[in-house]
Protein backbone atom coordinates (compact mmCIF):
# COMPACT_ATOMS: atom_id res chain seq x y z
CA UNK A 1 0.00 0.00 0.00
CA UNK A 2 1.19 3.51 -0.86
CA UNK A 3 0.92 6.11 1.11
CA UNK A 4 0.33 9.83 0.08
CA UNK A 5 2.40 11.38 2.11
CA UNK A 6 5.52 9.67 1.20
CA UNK A 7 4.55 9.83 -2.16
CA UNK A 8 4.62 13.85 -2.32
CA UNK A 9 7.42 13.77 -0.48
CA UNK A 10 9.31 11.13 -3.35
CA UNK A 11 8.03 13.57 -5.95
CA UNK A 12 9.65 16.35 -3.99
CA UNK A 13 13.28 15.18 -3.49
CA UNK A 14 13.31 14.58 -7.42
CA UNK A 15 11.58 18.25 -8.66
CA UNK A 16 8.52 15.90 -9.63
CA UNK A 17 5.72 17.76 -7.02
CA UNK A 18 3.96 19.16 -10.19
CA UNK A 19 2.35 15.69 -10.81
CA UNK A 20 0.37 16.32 -7.58
CA UNK A 21 -1.85 19.55 -9.26
CA UNK A 22 -5.10 18.60 -9.98
CA UNK A 23 -4.71 14.90 -8.43
CA UNK A 24 -7.51 15.68 -5.97
CA UNK A 25 -10.14 16.02 -8.82
CA UNK A 26 -9.45 12.87 -10.17
CA UNK A 27 -11.83 10.41 -9.94
CA UNK A 28 -10.82 7.46 -6.86
CA UNK A 29 -9.79 4.96 -9.30
CA UNK A 30 -7.90 7.01 -11.36
CA UNK A 31 -6.19 8.69 -8.74
CA UNK A 32 -5.35 5.68 -6.78
CA UNK A 33 -3.81 4.08 -10.51
CA UNK A 34 -2.16 7.31 -10.72
CA UNK A 35 -0.82 7.17 -7.42
CA UNK A 36 0.30 3.69 -7.31
CA UNK A 37 2.12 4.30 -10.32
CA UNK A 38 3.98 7.18 -9.63
CA UNK A 39 5.36 5.43 -6.00
CA UNK A 40 6.52 2.48 -8.05
CA UNK A 41 8.90 4.26 -10.69
CA UNK A 42 12.22 4.72 -9.68
CA UNK A 43 12.40 8.78 -9.67
CA UNK A 44 16.37 8.76 -8.56
CA UNK A 45 16.84 6.76 -11.80
CA UNK A 46 14.88 9.12 -13.87
CA UNK A 47 17.62 11.78 -12.68
CA UNK A 48 20.42 9.81 -13.65
CA UNK A 49 20.97 9.27 -17.19
CA UNK A 50 24.27 7.37 -18.48
CA UNK A 51 26.91 9.42 -20.33
CA UNK A 52 29.23 7.10 -21.90
CA UNK A 53 32.41 6.88 -20.39
CA UNK A 54 35.34 8.41 -21.78
CA UNK A 55 36.70 6.43 -24.61
CA UNK A 56 40.50 6.22 -22.97
CA UNK A 57 42.59 3.56 -24.86
CA UNK A 58 40.36 2.03 -27.24
CA UNK A 59 41.41 -1.68 -28.74
CA UNK A 60 40.40 -4.46 -31.17
CA UNK A 61 37.64 -6.86 -29.15
CA UNK A 62 38.45 -10.37 -30.03
CA UNK A 63 36.38 -11.13 -33.42
CA UNK A 64 36.51 -14.14 -34.86
CA UNK A 65 37.03 -13.20 -38.20
CA UNK A 66 35.55 -15.32 -41.49
CA UNK A 67 38.83 -16.98 -42.18
CA UNK A 68 38.89 -18.28 -38.90
CA UNK A 69 35.20 -19.76 -39.05
CA UNK A 70 35.88 -21.28 -42.40
CA UNK A 71 38.54 -23.05 -40.48
CA UNK A 72 36.31 -24.01 -37.52
CA UNK A 73 33.39 -24.68 -38.82
CA UNK A 74 32.84 -28.11 -38.52
CA UNK A 75 33.72 -28.48 -34.86
CA UNK A 76 31.41 -25.37 -34.03
CA UNK A 77 28.90 -26.86 -36.00
CA UNK A 78 28.55 -29.93 -34.21
CA UNK A 79 28.99 -28.37 -31.18
CA UNK A 80 26.04 -25.72 -31.86
CA UNK A 81 23.84 -28.67 -33.12
CA UNK A 82 24.49 -30.84 -30.09
CA UNK A 83 23.33 -28.30 -28.26
CA UNK A 84 20.15 -27.01 -30.18
CA UNK A 85 19.15 -31.35 -29.83
CA UNK A 86 19.72 -31.29 -26.27
CA UNK A 87 17.15 -28.14 -25.95
CA UNK A 88 19.85 -25.91 -24.41
CA UNK A 89 19.55 -23.19 -26.92
CA UNK A 90 16.18 -20.52 -27.13
CA UNK A 91 15.22 -17.56 -29.19
CA UNK A 92 14.36 -14.26 -27.74
CA UNK A 93 12.94 -11.63 -30.26
CA UNK A 94 12.54 -7.92 -28.88
CA UNK A 95 9.38 -6.72 -30.64
CA UNK A 96 8.46 -3.78 -28.54
CA UNK A 97 9.60 -0.22 -28.98
CA UNK A 98 6.68 2.07 -30.85
CA UNK A 99 7.93 1.53 -34.67
CA UNK A 100 7.60 5.65 -35.07
CA UNK A 101 10.19 5.43 -38.25
CA UNK A 102 7.89 2.95 -40.06
CA UNK A 103 4.71 4.73 -39.09
CA UNK A 104 2.47 2.30 -39.02
CA UNK A 105 -0.34 2.41 -35.62
CA UNK A 106 0.28 -1.72 -35.57
CA UNK A 107 3.37 -3.55 -34.04
CA UNK A 108 6.08 -3.42 -36.74
CA UNK A 109 5.84 -7.60 -36.45
CA UNK A 110 2.08 -6.90 -38.52
CA UNK A 111 3.96 -5.48 -41.25
CA UNK A 112 2.78 -7.96 -44.25
CA UNK A 113 6.25 -7.36 -46.00
CA UNK A 114 7.27 -10.65 -47.84
CA UNK A 115 6.43 -9.90 -51.32
CA UNK A 116 4.95 -12.72 -52.85
CA UNK A 117 3.27 -14.35 -49.80
CA UNK A 118 2.28 -11.52 -48.28
CA UNK A 119 3.65 -12.77 -44.92
CA UNK A 120 3.96 -10.59 -41.88
CA UNK A 121 7.47 -9.78 -40.24
CA UNK A 122 6.48 -12.10 -37.27
CA UNK A 123 5.21 -15.01 -39.24
CA UNK A 124 8.59 -15.32 -41.42
CA UNK A 125 10.03 -14.79 -37.81
CA UNK A 126 8.13 -17.49 -36.25
CA UNK A 127 8.47 -20.10 -39.45
CA UNK A 128 12.00 -19.73 -39.14
CA UNK A 129 11.85 -21.10 -35.60
CA UNK A 130 9.12 -23.76 -36.45
CA UNK A 131 11.69 -24.86 -39.18
CA UNK A 132 14.45 -25.12 -36.68
CA UNK A 133 12.23 -27.05 -34.71
CA UNK A 134 11.19 -29.50 -37.25
CA UNK A 135 14.22 -29.67 -38.18
CA UNK A 136 15.88 -31.35 -34.79
CA UNK A 137 12.97 -32.79 -33.45
CA UNK A 138 11.87 -31.05 -30.68
CA UNK A 139 10.43 -27.22 -29.48
CA UNK A 140 12.50 -24.42 -29.37
CA UNK A 141 11.46 -21.75 -27.08
CA UNK A 142 10.16 -18.54 -28.55
CA UNK A 143 10.58 -15.74 -26.57
CA UNK A 144 8.57 -12.46 -27.55
CA UNK A 145 9.30 -9.39 -26.48
CA UNK A 146 6.30 -6.91 -26.53
CA UNK A 147 5.62 -3.59 -25.12
CA UNK A 148 2.87 -2.70 -23.40
CA UNK A 149 1.35 -0.49 -26.55
CA UNK A 150 2.35 -3.92 -28.36
CA UNK A 151 1.43 -7.01 -26.58
CA UNK A 152 -2.21 -7.00 -27.01
CA UNK A 153 -2.32 -6.76 -30.54
CA UNK A 154 0.85 -8.81 -31.08
CA UNK A 155 -0.45 -11.82 -28.98
CA UNK A 156 -4.35 -11.48 -31.49
CA UNK A 157 -2.23 -11.46 -34.13
CA UNK A 158 -0.38 -14.35 -33.15
CA UNK A 159 -3.60 -16.35 -32.25
CA UNK A 160 -5.66 -15.39 -34.97
CA UNK A 161 -2.78 -16.88 -36.73
CA UNK A 162 -2.43 -20.42 -35.08
CA UNK A 163 0.71 -19.01 -33.61
CA UNK A 164 1.96 -19.74 -37.12
CA UNK A 165 2.05 -23.42 -36.74
CA UNK A 166 4.10 -23.12 -33.16
CA UNK A 167 2.87 -25.03 -30.14
CA UNK A 168 1.45 -22.24 -27.80
CA UNK A 169 3.31 -22.85 -24.86
CA UNK A 170 6.40 -22.88 -27.51
CA UNK A 171 5.81 -19.29 -27.47
CA UNK A 172 6.33 -17.16 -24.40
CA UNK A 173 5.29 -13.25 -24.49
CA UNK A 174 6.35 -10.93 -22.07
CA UNK A 175 5.72 -6.64 -21.55
CA UNK A 176 9.08 -4.37 -21.66
CA UNK A 177 8.26 -1.96 -19.34
CA UNK A 178 8.10 2.02 -19.76
CA UNK A 179 9.93 5.04 -18.05
CA UNK A 180 8.52 8.57 -17.76
CA UNK A 181 9.30 10.49 -20.73
CA UNK A 182 10.54 14.13 -19.76
CA UNK A 183 10.33 17.52 -20.64
CA UNK A 184 13.40 19.32 -21.14
CA UNK A 185 13.63 20.57 -17.85
CA UNK A 186 13.32 16.60 -16.57
CA UNK A 187 9.34 16.85 -15.53
CA UNK A 188 7.40 14.18 -16.10
CA UNK A 189 4.84 14.43 -18.32
CA UNK A 190 0.95 13.58 -18.29
CA UNK A 191 -0.65 11.74 -21.20
CA UNK A 192 -4.20 12.34 -19.97
CA UNK A 193 -5.43 13.78 -16.52
CA UNK A 194 -3.80 11.42 -13.99
CA UNK A 195 -2.03 9.68 -16.53
CA UNK A 196 1.95 9.82 -17.03
CA UNK A 197 3.41 9.82 -20.48
CA UNK A 198 5.65 6.81 -20.99
CA UNK A 199 7.51 5.38 -23.58
CA UNK A 200 8.99 1.97 -23.59
CA UNK A 201 12.10 1.42 -21.25
CA UNK A 202 14.29 0.50 -25.23
CA UNK A 203 15.31 -3.19 -25.94
CA UNK A 204 17.81 -3.32 -22.84
CA UNK A 205 14.45 -3.36 -20.90
CA UNK A 206 14.31 -6.94 -22.06
CA UNK A 207 16.69 -8.08 -19.47
CA UNK A 208 14.57 -6.81 -16.20
CA UNK A 209 11.79 -7.82 -18.31
CA UNK A 210 12.50 -11.67 -18.86
CA UNK A 211 13.50 -12.03 -14.89
CA UNK A 212 10.43 -10.16 -13.66
CA UNK A 213 8.31 -12.18 -16.18
CA UNK A 214 9.84 -15.41 -14.46
CA UNK A 215 10.98 -16.53 -18.13
CA UNK A 216 14.75 -16.18 -17.33
CA UNK A 217 13.87 -18.86 -14.20
CA UNK A 218 12.31 -20.80 -16.24
CA UNK A 219 14.82 -21.44 -19.36
CA UNK A 220 17.41 -21.87 -16.49
CA UNK A 221 15.10 -24.48 -15.05
CA UNK A 222 14.14 -26.30 -18.54
CA UNK A 223 18.31 -26.43 -18.95
CA UNK A 224 18.28 -23.71 -21.67
CA UNK A 225 21.97 -22.29 -21.89
CA UNK A 226 21.88 -19.97 -24.77
CA UNK A 227 19.80 -17.37 -25.71
CA UNK A 228 20.01 -16.29 -29.18
CA UNK A 229 18.61 -12.52 -29.39
CA UNK A 230 17.37 -11.09 -32.92
CA UNK A 231 15.58 -7.85 -32.98
CA UNK A 232 11.60 -8.23 -35.05
CA UNK A 233 12.92 -5.78 -37.51
CA UNK A 234 15.87 -7.73 -39.21
CA UNK A 235 14.05 -9.85 -42.04
CA UNK A 236 17.24 -11.89 -42.25
CA UNK A 237 18.40 -12.54 -39.20
CA UNK A 238 19.02 -15.82 -38.44
CA UNK A 239 17.94 -17.84 -35.34
CA UNK A 240 19.51 -21.26 -36.85
CA UNK A 241 22.83 -20.85 -36.32
CA UNK A 242 24.69 -23.80 -34.86
CA UNK A 243 28.21 -22.37 -35.61
CA UNK A 244 27.05 -19.30 -33.57
CA UNK A 245 25.96 -21.58 -30.30
CA UNK A 246 28.84 -23.60 -30.97
CA UNK A 247 31.14 -20.82 -30.36
CA UNK A 248 29.33 -20.46 -27.41
CA UNK A 249 29.86 -23.92 -25.75
CA UNK A 250 33.24 -24.03 -27.19
CA UNK A 251 34.36 -20.67 -26.02
CA UNK A 252 32.06 -20.36 -23.17
CA UNK A 253 31.18 -16.90 -23.84
CA UNK A 254 28.70 -14.37 -21.28
CA UNK A 255 28.11 -12.94 -24.72
CA UNK A 256 28.96 -13.01 -28.52
CA UNK A 257 27.68 -10.36 -30.82
CA UNK A 258 27.84 -10.73 -34.52
CA UNK A 259 29.45 -8.15 -36.51
CA UNK A 260 29.69 -6.64 -39.73
CA UNK A 261 32.82 -5.02 -41.38
CA UNK A 262 32.02 -1.87 -41.53
CA UNK A 263 31.05 -0.71 -45.31
CA UNK A 264 32.75 2.26 -44.96
CA UNK A 265 34.60 4.28 -42.13
CA UNK A 266 31.83 6.71 -41.55
CA UNK A 267 29.19 4.36 -41.65
CA UNK A 268 26.19 4.85 -38.73
CA UNK A 269 26.77 1.71 -36.49
CA UNK A 270 27.20 0.73 -33.13
CA UNK A 271 31.01 -0.34 -32.99
CA UNK A 272 32.17 -3.12 -31.20
CA UNK A 273 35.52 -2.17 -29.38
CA UNK A 274 37.46 -3.19 -26.29
CA UNK A 275 37.77 -0.34 -23.69
CA UNK A 276 40.18 -0.86 -20.84
CA UNK A 277 39.93 -4.38 -20.97
CA UNK A 278 35.85 -4.84 -21.56
CA UNK A 279 33.99 -5.29 -24.89
CA UNK A 280 31.74 -2.42 -25.07
CA UNK A 281 29.21 -0.96 -28.73
CA UNK A 282 30.79 2.35 -28.76
CA UNK A 283 27.49 4.36 -30.76
CA UNK A 284 28.63 5.93 -34.06
CA UNK A 285 27.82 9.22 -32.56
CA UNK A 286 30.28 9.07 -29.62
CA UNK A 287 32.95 8.87 -31.82
CA UNK A 288 34.35 11.65 -34.24
CA UNK A 289 35.22 11.09 -37.85
CA UNK A 290 38.64 11.05 -37.10
CA UNK A 291 38.55 8.72 -34.50
CA UNK A 292 36.08 6.54 -36.51
CA UNK A 293 38.52 6.44 -39.80
CA UNK A 294 41.83 6.23 -37.13
CA UNK A 295 44.04 2.70 -37.78
CA UNK A 296 45.95 0.36 -35.68
CA UNK A 297 49.52 -0.61 -36.30
CA UNK A 298 48.43 -2.83 -38.50
CA UNK A 299 46.18 -0.47 -40.60
CA UNK A 300 42.92 -1.80 -39.75
CA UNK A 301 40.39 0.22 -38.80
CA UNK A 302 40.05 0.81 -34.81
CA UNK A 303 36.55 1.02 -35.48
CA UNK A 304 36.51 -1.59 -37.53
CA UNK A 305 33.42 -4.07 -36.77
CA UNK A 306 29.58 -2.65 -36.94
CA UNK A 307 26.78 -4.50 -34.63
CA UNK A 308 23.51 -5.45 -36.32
CA UNK A 309 22.04 -6.15 -32.71
CA UNK A 310 22.46 -9.74 -32.69
CA UNK A 311 23.89 -11.86 -29.80
CA UNK A 312 23.98 -14.99 -28.06
CA UNK A 313 23.87 -14.76 -24.53
CA UNK A 314 24.44 -16.72 -21.78
CA UNK A 315 21.40 -17.50 -19.44
CA UNK A 316 23.75 -17.94 -16.63
CA UNK A 317 25.51 -14.85 -17.29
CA UNK A 318 21.90 -13.49 -17.19
CA UNK A 319 21.31 -15.04 -13.84
CA UNK A 320 24.54 -13.85 -12.72
CA UNK A 321 23.39 -10.30 -13.59
CA UNK A 322 20.26 -10.61 -11.71
CA UNK A 323 21.30 -11.91 -8.36
CA UNK A 324 23.91 -8.90 -8.47
CA UNK A 325 20.92 -6.70 -8.81
CA UNK A 326 22.13 -5.21 -11.59
CA UNK A 327 20.12 -2.94 -13.76
CA UNK A 328 20.78 -1.38 -17.29
CA UNK A 329 21.27 2.13 -17.09
CA UNK A 330 18.76 4.73 -19.21
CA UNK A 331 19.83 6.72 -21.76
CA UNK A 332 17.89 10.14 -23.33
CA UNK A 333 17.26 11.07 -26.63
CA UNK A 334 15.82 14.30 -27.27
CA UNK A 335 12.06 13.88 -29.00
CA UNK A 336 8.94 15.57 -30.03
CA UNK A 337 6.15 14.22 -27.42
CA UNK A 338 2.78 14.38 -27.33
CA UNK A 339 1.80 15.34 -23.84
CA UNK A 340 -0.89 17.15 -22.09
CA UNK A 341 -0.62 20.94 -21.52
CA UNK A 342 -2.87 23.02 -20.23
CA UNK A 343 -5.41 20.66 -20.63
CA UNK A 344 -4.88 19.84 -24.19
CA UNK A 345 -2.08 17.70 -25.73
CA UNK A 346 0.40 19.28 -27.48
CA UNK A 347 3.62 19.13 -28.84
CA UNK A 348 6.52 19.45 -26.53
CA UNK A 349 10.54 18.85 -27.15
CA UNK A 350 11.64 16.22 -24.33
CA UNK A 351 13.43 13.47 -23.74
CA UNK A 352 12.90 9.25 -23.78
CA UNK A 353 14.81 7.30 -21.84
CA UNK A 354 15.36 3.88 -23.10
CA UNK A 355 18.07 0.99 -22.09
CA UNK A 356 20.39 -0.89 -24.50
CA UNK A 357 20.59 -4.17 -24.43
CA UNK A 358 24.29 -4.09 -25.59
CA UNK A 359 24.92 -1.83 -21.93
CA UNK A 360 25.39 -5.64 -20.46
CA UNK A 361 28.50 -6.11 -22.94
CA UNK A 362 30.98 -4.33 -20.07
CA UNK A 363 29.67 -6.90 -17.73
CA UNK A 364 30.52 -9.79 -19.30
CA UNK A 365 33.85 -11.79 -18.65
CA UNK A 366 34.13 -13.89 -21.97
CA UNK A 367 32.56 -11.66 -24.63
CA UNK A 368 33.57 -12.06 -28.08
CA UNK A 369 32.59 -11.04 -31.82
CA UNK A 370 31.55 -13.03 -34.56
CA UNK A 371 31.98 -11.24 -37.92
CA UNK A 372 28.97 -12.18 -40.51
CA UNK A 373 28.01 -11.24 -44.21
CA UNK A 374 25.93 -8.73 -44.30
CA UNK A 375 23.75 -9.73 -46.95
CA UNK A 376 22.95 -13.52 -45.70
CA UNK A 377 22.02 -11.74 -42.35
CA UNK A 378 21.10 -8.52 -42.13
CA UNK A 379 17.83 -6.55 -44.14
CA UNK A 380 16.64 -4.18 -41.28
CA UNK A 381 12.91 -2.69 -41.44
CA UNK A 382 13.61 0.65 -40.28
CA UNK A 383 11.96 3.33 -42.10
CA UNK A 384 8.52 3.27 -44.28
CA UNK A 385 8.88 2.93 -48.19
CA UNK A 386 8.34 6.26 -49.61
CA UNK A 387 4.85 6.81 -50.97
CA UNK A 388 5.89 6.67 -54.65
CA UNK A 389 7.20 3.44 -53.63
CA UNK A 390 11.37 4.19 -53.97
CA UNK A 391 12.91 2.27 -51.41
CA UNK A 392 14.27 4.40 -48.23
CA UNK A 393 17.20 3.34 -46.60
CA UNK A 394 16.16 0.33 -44.48
CA UNK A 395 12.34 0.26 -45.81
CA UNK A 396 10.38 -2.69 -45.93
CA UNK A 397 11.33 -2.76 -49.94
CA UNK A 398 15.11 -2.89 -49.64
CA UNK A 399 14.80 -5.50 -47.37
CA UNK A 400 12.57 -7.38 -49.26
CA UNK A 401 15.37 -6.27 -51.93
CA UNK A 402 17.86 -8.09 -49.94
CA UNK A 403 15.92 -11.41 -49.24
CA UNK A 404 15.25 -11.48 -52.67
CA UNK A 405 18.95 -11.00 -53.66
CA UNK A 406 19.79 -14.20 -51.18
CA UNK A 407 17.27 -16.06 -52.88
CA UNK A 408 18.39 -15.91 -56.20
CA UNK A 409 21.82 -15.94 -54.73
CA UNK A 410 20.88 -19.59 -53.65
CA UNK A 411 19.44 -20.63 -56.91
CA UNK A 412 22.29 -19.56 -58.57
CA UNK A 413 24.56 -21.67 -56.08
CA UNK A 414 22.19 -24.68 -56.89
CA UNK A 415 22.60 -23.99 -61.21
CA UNK A 416 19.35 -22.81 -62.02
CA UNK A 417 19.69 -20.27 -64.83
CA UNK A 418 18.50 -17.21 -63.99
CA UNK A 419 17.43 -14.03 -66.75
CA UNK A 420 15.46 -12.21 -64.61
CA UNK A 421 13.16 -8.66 -65.00
CA UNK A 422 14.49 -6.25 -62.59
CA UNK A 423 10.98 -6.30 -60.80
CA UNK A 424 10.51 -9.96 -60.10
CA UNK A 425 10.18 -11.20 -56.88
CA UNK A 426 11.56 -14.67 -55.83
CA UNK A 427 10.33 -16.07 -52.25
CA UNK A 428 11.56 -19.09 -50.21
CA UNK A 429 10.06 -20.22 -47.28
CA UNK A 430 12.00 -20.61 -44.14
CA UNK A 431 9.92 -23.42 -44.47
CA UNK A 432 11.33 -24.55 -47.17
CA UNK A 433 14.61 -23.64 -46.52
CA UNK A 434 16.05 -21.30 -43.63
CA UNK A 435 19.93 -21.41 -44.81
CA UNK A 436 21.99 -21.44 -47.31
CA UNK A 437 23.32 -24.99 -46.55
CA UNK A 438 19.57 -26.26 -45.86
CA UNK A 439 18.54 -25.27 -49.18
CA UNK A 440 21.57 -26.42 -50.98
CA UNK A 441 21.10 -30.17 -49.20
CA UNK A 442 17.14 -30.25 -50.38
CA UNK A 443 17.52 -28.20 -53.51
CA UNK A 444 15.21 -30.91 -55.97
CA UNK A 445 16.17 -29.19 -59.20
CA UNK A 446 12.20 -28.95 -59.91
CA UNK A 447 13.06 -26.08 -62.15
CA UNK A 448 15.93 -25.40 -64.16
CA UNK A 449 15.87 -21.74 -65.27
CA UNK A 450 13.71 -18.52 -63.92
CA UNK A 451 13.05 -15.65 -65.88
CA UNK A 452 9.96 -13.81 -63.45
CA UNK A 453 8.56 -14.81 -60.05
CA UNK A 454 8.94 -17.51 -58.15
CA UNK A 455 7.64 -18.64 -54.67
CA UNK A 456 8.43 -21.71 -53.12
CA UNK A 457 6.64 -22.68 -49.73
CA UNK A 458 7.65 -25.60 -47.20
P1 LIG B 1 14.50 0.61 -32.88
O1 LIG B 1 15.65 1.21 -32.18
O2 LIG B 1 14.52 0.65 -34.36
O3 LIG B 1 13.17 1.26 -32.30
O4 LIG B 1 14.35 -0.86 -32.37
P2 LIG B 1 11.67 1.09 -32.76
O5 LIG B 1 10.84 1.45 -31.57
O6 LIG B 1 11.39 -0.26 -33.38
O7 LIG B 1 11.50 2.13 -33.94
P3 LIG B 1 11.63 3.74 -33.92
O8 LIG B 1 13.03 4.06 -33.49
O9 LIG B 1 10.56 4.25 -32.99
O10 LIG B 1 11.35 4.08 -35.35
C1 LIG B 1 15.24 -1.88 -32.67
C2 LIG B 1 14.62 -3.16 -32.17
O11 LIG B 1 14.44 -3.10 -30.77
C3 LIG B 1 13.09 -3.30 -30.42
C4 LIG B 1 12.27 -3.05 -31.67
O12 LIG B 1 11.11 -3.83 -31.69
C5 LIG B 1 13.24 -3.48 -32.76
O13 LIG B 1 13.16 -4.87 -32.93
N1 LIG B 1 12.73 -2.38 -29.33
C6 LIG B 1 13.05 -1.07 -29.42
C7 LIG B 1 12.07 -2.88 -28.25
O14 LIG B 1 11.76 -4.09 -28.18
N2 LIG B 1 11.73 -2.01 -27.26
C8 LIG B 1 12.04 -0.71 -27.29
O15 LIG B 1 11.70 0.03 -26.33
C9 LIG B 1 12.73 -0.21 -28.41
Amino acid sequence: MFDPFSIAELLKRHGQEHLLAGVASLDDATRSTFLRRVAEIDWEEMTHHAEPPPLGEVGASRVVTMDERARRRAALVAAGEAAYRAGAVAVLMVAGGQGTRLGSSAPKGCFQVAPHSGKSIYQLQAEKVLSLSRRIGRPVAFLVMTSPMTDEETREFFQAHGYFGLAVDQVRFFSQGTVPSLDQQGRALLSAPGKLLENPDGHGGCFTALVKSGNLARLAKDGVKHLVYIQVDNLLAPVDDAELVGLATAEKTDVITKVLEKANPDEKVGHLVNVGGRDRIVEYTEVTPEQARSRNAAGELIYRWGSPAMHCWSIDFLAYLDTKGYKIPLHRSGKPLKALVEGALTEVKGWKSERFIFDLLPEATVSIGIAIDRDAEFAPVKNATATNGKANVDSPATAVALAHAQYVAWLAAAGVKLSLPTNARIEISPLYAATREQFLAKWDKRVTELSGDYYLEG
